[in-house]
C-alpha cells in the first residue's frame, strides 16, 4: 500500500508526540511507525511491509504475533489479569516453573519470575551473594547484561555509563573471548580458551578479594557484537567459578529460547550454569523475565528477600507456555537447519569483501563485522591482525537495506560495526536469501 495523505498524517502525528513526550534516550528512530507485524513481517502506519532480521532485539522467536501465544493470552485475559503472583498463587506461573525445570538445563529446578533482562540479572546475583555468602561479583569486558544500576555495572561497556555512576559496588571485568580482536596474537581456538581462562584467573587474583559470589557470562555475547566464544569456553568459566566458591550464572536474556539453534545456548556448548537468566524470547514479546536455580541453591532466599509486583503476570506466564510449545515444535530446528545455511552464505561476503573482517554466529544470531580494509591499526589491547572497525560503514548498509531491499537488520558491537542478524525463527529461506542480498548489494554499494 502506499503512503496517502491520511497515513502520513498519522505517522507524522506518531513522530511528533515522539519528540513532544517520550524521553529522548534512542540515537535514531527508522522514519515510520509500526502498526501491525505477523510473523516474519512489519507493517508500518502507511502499510509499507518490511522484512524483520531483528526482531525487536531478539525477542519475537516464534515469528510476530504468534497465533498460538496471542490466543493463550487472550485466553487469560479473560479469566484473569493480576493477583502479584507472590501474595496470591495462580495456575500460570505453577506450569510455567514446572515447564522451566523441564526444559532448562541440568538440575535448574526453581525459578523466580519478574518482567525483563535486567531485573533478571540483577535478581540472580541476589540470589548467588545470598547462596555464597560472598559478595564480589566477575563479568566480561564488552558485556551486556542491562541498564539499571546493578545490572549496568556488569555491563563492560563505558558507553553506556556516561554519566551514571556509581554503579553497584564490588564488580570485576575480566577481557572477553573476542577471538577475532584477540589481545593474544595468533592461536588456535583452544589455545585462545586456556589464554583467556588464565586471564581470568589472573584479574580475579588481582583485582578480587578471590571470595567471589559469581561469575557471570553470556554464552554468546549479543550486544558486543555476537561474539561466540570457542568450545570449551564456559565449561573452563564455570570451573574458574567454583574453584573461587562462586556461582557461574549463564546470561540467556539473549541466547535462550532456540536463538542459538537450541533451546538454550548452554544445552549446544554441554554446560550447566548454576542460575541461568532468561527474558526477550520467553514470552514472544511480552514482558517476561525469569532466573531458575536448583533447588538448593534457590533454597537460600527466604521469605522477604525479594519480590516483584508484575513478576511473573498471569497473562505472560500463559503466552509464554503457548510459546515454548511452539518453539519446541520445529521452530527451533528451523533455527539450526537455517542458521547452517546463512553461517555459509555470509562466509562467502567474508571471502568477497574486504569490509568484511569476520562473519561469526550460530542458529539464527549471527554478526558481520565491518572494518576498514585501508587502516590496519586495529584497536587498543589488540594483538591481532585485524583491521580498524568501521561503524559508518554498518549504518550505511544496515540503510540500504532499509531503504532499497525494505530489510531491517540491527547493528551493534562494542564498536558499533557489527551488523546483526537476529530474525524471527521462523523466517524462510527465501526470505533469508533476500536479506543476505540486501547485505551484499550494501557492501557492493560503499565500496
Ligand atoms: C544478555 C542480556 N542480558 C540482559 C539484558 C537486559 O534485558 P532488558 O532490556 O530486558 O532489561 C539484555 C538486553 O539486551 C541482554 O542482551
Amino acid at each position: 500500500m502506499a503512503p496517502n495523505q491520511e497515513s502520513t498524517a498519522r505517522t507524522d502525528d506518531v513522530i511528533e508526540k515522539y519528540d513532544e513526550y517520550v524521553m529522548p534516550i534512542a540515537k535514531g528512530y527508522d522514519p515510520f511507525s509500526i502498526e501491525r507485524a505477523e510473523g516474519t513481517t512489519m507493517v508500518t502506519a502507511d502499510g509499507e511491509e518490511y522484512l524483520d532480521c531483528f526482531s525487536g532485539i531478539s525477542v519475537t522467536n516464534a515469528g510476530h504475533n504468534h497465533p498460538a501465544v496471542v490466543d493463550a493470552a487472550k485466553d487469560q485475559l479473560d479469566d484473569l489479569v493480576h493477583t502479584c503472583s507472590y501474595v496470591y498463587r495462580n495456575r500460570p506461573v505453577a506450569d510455567l516453573a514446572e515447564k522451566l525445570a523441564e526444559i532448562t538445563p541440568g538440575d535448574l529446578q526453581k525459578s523466580f519470575f519478574c518482567n525483563s533482562g535486567t531485573e533478571a540479572v540483577e535478581g540472580a546475583v541476589k540470589l548467588a551473594r545470598k547462596y555464597t555468602g560472598s559478595t564480589e561479583v566477575v563479568a566480561l569486558e564488552m558485556a551486556f547484561h542491562g541498564r539499571t544500576l546493578g545490572s549496568l555495572a556488569l555491563t563492560g561497556n563505558h558507553g553506556y555509563k556516561h554519566g551514571m555512576a556509581p554503579t553497584l559496588n564490588d564488580v570485576t571485568h575480566a577481557p572477553a573471548p573476542y577471538q577475532y580482536r584477540s589481545p593474544y596474537g595468533d592461536c588456535s581456538e583452544e589455545e585462545f580458551a586456556a589464554r583467556a581462562a588464565a586471564e581470568l584467573e589472573r584479574v580475579i587474583g588481582t583485582h578480587t578479594s578471590t571470595d567471589l559470589a559469581a561469575i557471570v557470562v553470556e554464552p554468546v555475547m549479543g550486544e558486543g557484537g555476537i561474539i561466540v566464544p570457542p568450545a570449551d569456553y564456559l565449561q573452563r568459566v564455570k570451573d574458574v567459578a567454583h574453584d573461587h566458591g562462586a556461582l557461574f550464572i549463564a546470561d540467556e536474556v539473549q541466547t535462550g529460547y532456540g536463538r542459538t539453534g537450541d533451546l538454550f545456548a548452554c544445552d549446544g556448548a554441554g554446560v550447566n550454569p548454576d542460575i541461568l537468566t532468561q527474558a526477550k524470547g520467553i514470552a514472544d514479546g511480552l514482558p517476561l523475565g525469569a532466573f531458575t536455580a536448583p533447588a538448593e541453591i534457590a533454597d537460600a532466599f527466604e521469605a522477604g528477600d525479594h519480590l516483584s509486583t508484575f513478576g511473573g503476570n498471569p497473562v505472560c506466564c500463559a503466552a509464554a507456555l503457548a510459546n515454548i510449545d511452539a518453539l519446541r515444535d520445529g521452530i527451533v530446528d528451523n533455527a539450526r537447519e537455517q542458521g547452517e545455511w546463512l553461517g555459509d552464505r555470509l562466509a562467502a561476503l567474508e571471502a568477497e569483501f574486504d569490509r568484511v573482517g569476520e562473519t561469526r554466529g550460530t542458529g539464527l544470531m549471527y554478526g558481520v563485522e565491518l572494518v576498514d580494509p585501508t587502516d590496519g591499526s586495529g584497536v587498543d589491547g589488540d594483538d591481532s591482525a585485524a583491521p580498524a572497525p568501521t561503524s559508518e560503514a554498518a549504518k550505511a548498509i544496515q540503510t540500504h537495506a532499509r531503504d532499497e531491499h525494505d530489510v531491517l537488520i540491527g547493528v551493534g558491537g562494542y564498536h558499533k560495526n557489527v551488523l546483526r542478524f537476529q530474525p524471527p525463527l521462523t523466517i524462510a529461506r527465501e526470505e533469508l536469501e533476500r536479506a543476505v542480498t540486501a547485505i551484499e548489494d550494501g557492501l557492493g554499494t560503499i565500496g
